[in-house]
């Protein structure tokens, strides 16, 4: 047997549901805010992702999946999908004639991370962006819009930290700040942040090494070294969101792994999850566009893993249930092929209709049917067939009537109006 490939996973028939039930919530979350959806390729130059995530990144440094293809250009799969739905609009020139958009897109990313439950190397996401707009309403609005997404859905017990990560600015004065507070515990530093500590000092703050979360634990705060400007932004962001009943907190040691984020950072928290499997992050990036060759206009979005939200909920729930109209339980190999017509004329009516036409005991039929969710059950055999009238059985009352073999679509959907 050839096995998956590891950190890979198969979202089986059992979970389907739930995973349709998830997207379909998620899309019509979304238009009701207003996002169109934008599908993009798995795979983009390598560059892309280099430029638009930043080099000295985890992402970037070590867990995307990279290789030459035969013409020599180094392609990756993508890691997020952020910098892949901007190239797009960079490339169409999508902001040409619109001021502002809302985008969405679902689909696969890829990491190579160390695999654990709610971990993988491939990955699903559901992602949001509103470019052209850098109103502090708008980053409201963005959480608001991934809150929604959450408890459509039915997750419980999840709260948004809120922290400000500041412009280009505010981060290069903290930055040095960082290092001078850093250095005296250079040594004890773990060999990934020590590295950190020249290319990208803030990204030691989100080390999960002991050691190196005890030495952050007094580290300058990036709130503490906003400009006026920043600070004022976060200000009506965390406002903005007081009016409209966020559930959130504000997290003043958050900072986010992809380097795009100015001003605005979020993450969405699980209870049961904890900060280290958020079920959501995102940020607002200011000069991300113009940094991949478009206009200078801001952004800001947010990507939801799938599989972390599915952790939280049960593969059957009311909304997402196994269920088909009539399941056509067959009596006897001689009313086999009038049943097979049956079950194929009824599908075409536009029911959802099953059956088995191998050999199978009425007793194992009705277990079936009650397993596949049948409304209900028409009970065949070549008695029924040849006084052209066949018993239906209401599963949900138990109540049995003969109907006329024309009749059956007719019975049924008289009983669902
Ligand atoms: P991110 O925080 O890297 O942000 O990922 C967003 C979400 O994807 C995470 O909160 C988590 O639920 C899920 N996720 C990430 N890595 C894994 C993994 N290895 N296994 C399972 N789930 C995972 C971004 O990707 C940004 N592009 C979001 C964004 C959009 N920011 C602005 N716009």
């Amino acid at each position: 047997m050839i096995s998956l490939i590891k950190g890979f996973h198969d979202i089986l028939p059992d979970q389907s549901l739930k995973w349709a039930f998830i997207l379909d919530t998620a899309r019509s979350c979304l238009s009701r805010f207003g996002f169109r959806e934008i599908i993009t390729p798995i795979m983009e130059k390598t560059e892309l992702f280099q430029r638009g995530i930043g080099q000295t990144t985890d992402i970037v440094e070590k867990e995307m999946y990279t290789f030459s293809d035969l013409s020599g250009d180094s392609l990756s799969l993508r890691p997020e999908a952020t910098a892949g739905i901007l190239r797009s609009v960079v490339e169409h020139s999508l902001l040409r004639h619109e001021q502002s958009l809302k985008l969405f897109s679902i689909g696969p990313m890829f990491r190579r991370e160390r695999p654990s439950k709610g971990r993988f190397r491939q990955f699903f996401q559901i992602n949001a962006e509103v470019l052209g707009d850098n109103s502090p309403l708008v980053d409201a609005e963005t959480i608001l819009a991934a809150t929604s997404i959450l408890e459509d859905i039915g997750t419980q017990d999840f709260c948004v930290d809120v922290n400000s990560v500041g412009c280009k600015d505010c981060r290069n004065i903290y930055r040095a700040e960082l290092r001078q507070f850093l250095k005296p515990s250079f040594g004890r530093l773990c060999p990934d942040c020590q590295r950190r500590f020249d290319t990208n000092p803030l990204r030691v703050l989100d080390c999960k090494e002991p050691e190196c979360i005890s030495i952050c634990r007094n580290a300058p705060l990036i709130s503490d070294w906003l400009d006026t400007a920043c600070k004022d932004h976060f200000g009506q962001v965390v406002n903005a969101l007081d009016s409209l009943g966020v559930n959130y907190r504000v997290e003043p040691r958050l900072v986010r792994g992809l380097d795009y984020y100015t001003r605005t950072a979020f993450e969405f928290v699980h209870s049961k999850l904890g900060r280290t499997k958020a079920i959501g992050g995102g940020g607002r990036y200011d000069s991300l566009i113009s940094e991949l060759g478009g206009p200078d206009v801001s952004g800001i979005g947010f990507g939801i893993g799938i599989e972390r939200l599915s952790m939280n909920l049960p593969d059957e729930g009311p909304l997402y249930q196994r269920k088909i109209d009539i399941f056509v339980a067959i009596i006897g190999s001689d009313a086999r092929y009038k049943c097979f017509e049956i079950v194929n004329q009824l599908r075409r009516a536009g029911l959802s209709v099953e059956a088995r036409y191998s050999d199978m005991s009425l007793k194992a039929q009705m277990k079936l049917a009650d397993r596949l969710g049948a409304q209900w059950v028409i009970m065949v055999g070549e008695n029924e067939l040849t006084q052209g009238q066949v018993t239906i059985r209401n599963m949900k009352t138990k109540e049995q009537f003969l109907v006329e073999l024309g009749g059956i679509e007719q019975a049924v959907r008289g009983e669902k109006s």
